[in-house]
């Protein structure tokens, strides 16, 4: 039976005080309705339905790129009246599940159970068991154990309100379940709302059975109403990143303070130390090494290469055995080639420097090509734009360039050449040679310095 996706996502979210759609808040840099997405799309390749209300523009701007079907609820009449307002994209013969936009944490295998669970009879719930079921829908089962009916907390009655197993609200149903019960359900209840939960009733009185799926993480299925809650399942989310790290050979110095936005990948033995940020697509080789207070956005590092504290690597590519940091910046396109060594205060931009070369402190290299074993002195700074264009700078290899010194692009540096402290290099340098531009120091005996009137 084919398997379509119906992502609940109209509500607004009152409780986030918030211009965005609640939906649209991110988790792990990633709104709470990619999370959803991504893990359906693992299920199926039908595309999602996605039942939107609130700032639908900006759902809809956000995913426009992603085949999805939309189906816009106007008013949020009930999770009954959301799901009617998309039978016609409801297939009868498929198997329909039901997710929550605000609930971004549910994992693959935990809906794979959920659909397993609902072969026999085409309908399942995601149940969980919560020592404070204070709000949700409780899962009302007979002495046998049988599910016989959800009943909304407002609509309990005390011995039902006593129940601990919950609805999630996540749940697999046939389609042809939801046409033939949806129009039927009726709002007379506490909430005037149209109970999606109402199926569970219905199924008993027709003989189907209703299968309960427990989860055993309720992380899992936590929605987020609040700031409060989106805080609590991004630490949640981060700590799931950091354990799955830490059972594949990563050491990670504390799971608690680590954030990964994005995909991490780290080869064998790799440490990394607290309050690491890492964004995009980011891979780590054998035995990398990140210093405390990284910044690493979209970056490839090879084997040992060593990140000190509060540097900052942004779409770069890093070579082996290099060392950055600490209180270095990497900025995008940049290629660092083996052994290379940026230090304290360093800023690199859109540069390639070649193997062991070495900018060690307080420096700026932008639009720049360097050689091997190229050695650039404190203070050193590439000028390389004119208040209209950037310019290009090309440092051969072997070049050794004195403590502030200024290369103003576009200009050339061969092979071999020393640059003297302090000069500014205009023109090209030709191989081997020596550039000093510096005035000649001057040496006065006997020099008075200036000194105030003292008043009487
Ligand atoms: C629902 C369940 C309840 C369950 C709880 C779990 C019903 C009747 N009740 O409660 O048994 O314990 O979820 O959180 O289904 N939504 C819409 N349109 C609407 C109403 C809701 O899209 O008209 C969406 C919301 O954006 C949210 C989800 O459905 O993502 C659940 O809505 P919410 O109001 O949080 O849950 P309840 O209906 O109170
Ligand atoms: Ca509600």
């Amino acid at each position: 039976m084919n398997l379509t996706l119906c992502i609940l996502a109209a509500g607004q979210g009152k409780r986030m005080y918030s211009e965005l759609p609640k939906v649209l808040h991110r988790i792990a840099g990633k709104p709470l309705v990619g999370h959803v997405l991504d893990t359906g799309a693992a299920l199926t390749l039908l595309p999602p339905i996605v039942i939107y209300g609130h700032g639908g523009e900006l759902l809809r701007k956000e995913y426009r790129d992603r085949h999805l079907v939309w189906v816009e609820q106007r008013e949020q009449l009930g999770t009954g009246h959301a799901v009617a307002q998309a039978l016609s994209k409801i297939p009868l013969d498929s198997l329909v599940l039901i997710l929550y936009g605000d609930v971004p944490l549910l994992t693959r295998e935990t809906l794979e159970k959920l659909l397993a669970a609902a072969a026999p009879s085409g309908f399942s719930l995601l149940t969980a068991v919560l020592p404070d079921p204070t709000g949700y829908g409780r899962i009302v089962r007979d002495r046998s154990g049988t599910i016989v009916k959800i009943v909304e907390h407002k609509d309990a009655a005390a011995d039902e309100l006593a129940i601990n197993e919950i609805n999630t609200g996540i749940m697999a149903i046939r389609g042809e379940y939801l046409h033939r019960w949806l129009p039927g359900i009726g709002n007379l209840n506490a909430q005037g709302e149209y109970y999606l939960t109402d199926c569970v009733g219905l199924a008993v009185a027709e003989n189907i059975q209703v299968h309960a799926i427990a989860t055993a993480e309720p992380t899992e299925v936590t929605g987020v109403n609040n700031r409060t809650q989106l805080a609590e399942l991004e630490r949640a989310y981060q700590r799931r990143q950091a354990h799955a790290l830490m059972e594949r050979g990563t050491t990670v110095m504390d799971p608690l303070r680590i954030d990964i936005r994005g995909e991490l990948i780290c080869g064998r033995d790799v440490i990394i130390d607290i309050n690491a940020v890492f964004e995009g697509r980011v891979r780590l080789g054998d035995r990398v090494v990140i210093g405390p207070n990284c910044f690493i956005r979209d970056a490839e590092l090879g084997d040992e290469a060593v990140v000190l504290a509060n540097s900052v690597i942004e779409e770069a590519k890093i070579g082996v055995g290099a060392r950055i940091g600490p209180f270095s910046r990497i900025r995008p396109e940049t290629e660092l080639g083996d052994g290379v060594h940026i230090g304290n205060f360093v800023e690199i931009k859109k540069s390639r420097i070649a193997k062991g070369s070495k900018v060690n402190h307080l420096a700026y290299v932008g639009d720049t090509e360097i050689g091997s074993r190229v050695n650039v002195g404190a203070g050193t700074i590439t000028c390389n734009y004119d208040g209209a264009h950037k310019h290009k700078t090309v440092i051969e290899d072997d070049v050794f360039i004195g403590s502030d010194t200024q290369l103003v692009a576009p200009v050339t540096i061969g092979r071999g050449a020393t640059i003297g402290a302090g000069t500014t290099v205009t023109e090209n340098v030709e191989a081997e040679r020596l550039v000093i531009s510096r005035v000649r120091q001057k040496s006065i005996a006997g020099w008075q310095r200036p000194r105030k009137a003292k008043k009487e």
